[in-house]
């Protein structure tokens, strides 16, 4: 497995300290100037300022150097220039623009949560006691861990080519012949998921929360500051599993609070039994959510200030 982690991501704003406060508001600390992250992993988001908002880096993990020299090759292969440096490989999204890092290490361990006591049909685990949800819910738990982000992209083979046959990310799923395509490096079901888009933006960014309270804890939490920021949930997603809930940030980037994703920890039992490249129609999980919301809004795929993304790029030669 030469890739093994999505260790943090850059976002470009026109306000960053404005973004950065709304995530440090959602119980994340600013650990060093403009980064921002937890105890368990200090650097998740990295804030920096541009004229729009936008993805400025992608920082990644692979195993041993050898990996490192295989991306590298790989890269090459496809005409993609990277520099190595010691145990760091740098590069640059052929399709997007952002620098893409890869280091060799790991991402930092989580500390466990025990599940919360419940009570079931013929089981009682909560006796004579309010729900923790209940008892704790003027506290919303912070996000754990940077889990994945998405990407529209005018060029989807070019993205694929870079992202799958050069860094080496494994595909979990397509749907739509091959449109979208869901993509990790680590356990989860996704870590980056491939999408088209009129230009190249960050259809959005997410983090993985303890459970279902927690996400809708927090996304309570953001609705009573910014009310207008809800765009779609609570509900499970299909492929993945995990349950979901999307809001905008104050740049509007969409972001994503989620739970309980998959975990592939057997490629060959997921390709063998699970994995598929061509979800259609009733032939499988097809579909934005198992419950919840079936459909996400028009922005949710068109966001309404993907124009002055585009604009923004054209003025720097980028698609
Ligand atoms: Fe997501």
């Amino acid at each position: 497995m030469p890739l093994n982690g999505l260790l943090d991501i850059e976002l470009r704003a026109p306000d960053p300290s404005a973004l950065g406060d709304f995530w440090m508001r959602r119980g994340l600390g600013r650990t060093d100037d403009g980064v921002y992250g937890t105890a368990d992993r200090p650097v998740q988001l990295t804030i920096a300022e541009s004229d729009h908002r936008h993805l400025g880096e992608v920082h990644l993990s692979c195993e041993t150097e050898q990996d490192l020299a295989e991306i590298a090759g790989r890269l090459g292969d496809l005409g993609i220039a990277s520099i190595t440096s010691g145990t760091t490989l740098s590069c640059t999204d052929p399709v997007h623009g952002h620098n893409v890092t890869v280091d060799v290490g790991e991402p930092p361990a989580l500390r466990a949560v025990e599940p919360r006591p419940s009570n079931r049909p013929g089981h009682s685990g909560r006796l004579t006691e309010r729900a923790d949800a209940v008892a704790t819910r003027a506290e919303p738990r912070a996000p754990r861990r940077l889990g994945h982000f998405v990407l529209g992209t005018p060029d989807l083979e070019a993205s694929q080519r870079f992202y799958v046959d050069g860094l080496g990310f494994r595909v979990s799923d397509q749907i739509l012949n091959g449109v979208a395509t869901f993509l990790r490096c680590e356990a989860d079901h996704h870590n980056l998921l491939l999408q088209p888009g009129p230009t190249a933006y960050l259809n959005h960014y997410a983090f993985e929360l303890d459970d279902i309270d927690a996400v809708g804890a927090a996304g309570t939490a953001v609705l009573s500051e910014r009310p207008d920021a809800h765009l779609i949930g609570i509900g499970r997603h299909t492929l993945g599993s995990n349950v979901f809930w999307y809001l905008t940030d104050p740049a509007g980037t969409a972001f994503e609070f989620f739970s309980d994703m998959d975990q592939i920890h057997d490629d060959e039992a997921w390709e063998r039994d699970h994995g598929r490249r061509d979800w259609e129609g009733s032939d499988g999980p097809a579909g934005f959510s198992a419950w919840g919301p079936p459909e996400p809004p028009p922005e949710f795929f068109d966001p309404p200030d993907l124009p002055a993304i585009a604009a923004a790029r054209a003025a720097r030669g980028l698609a």
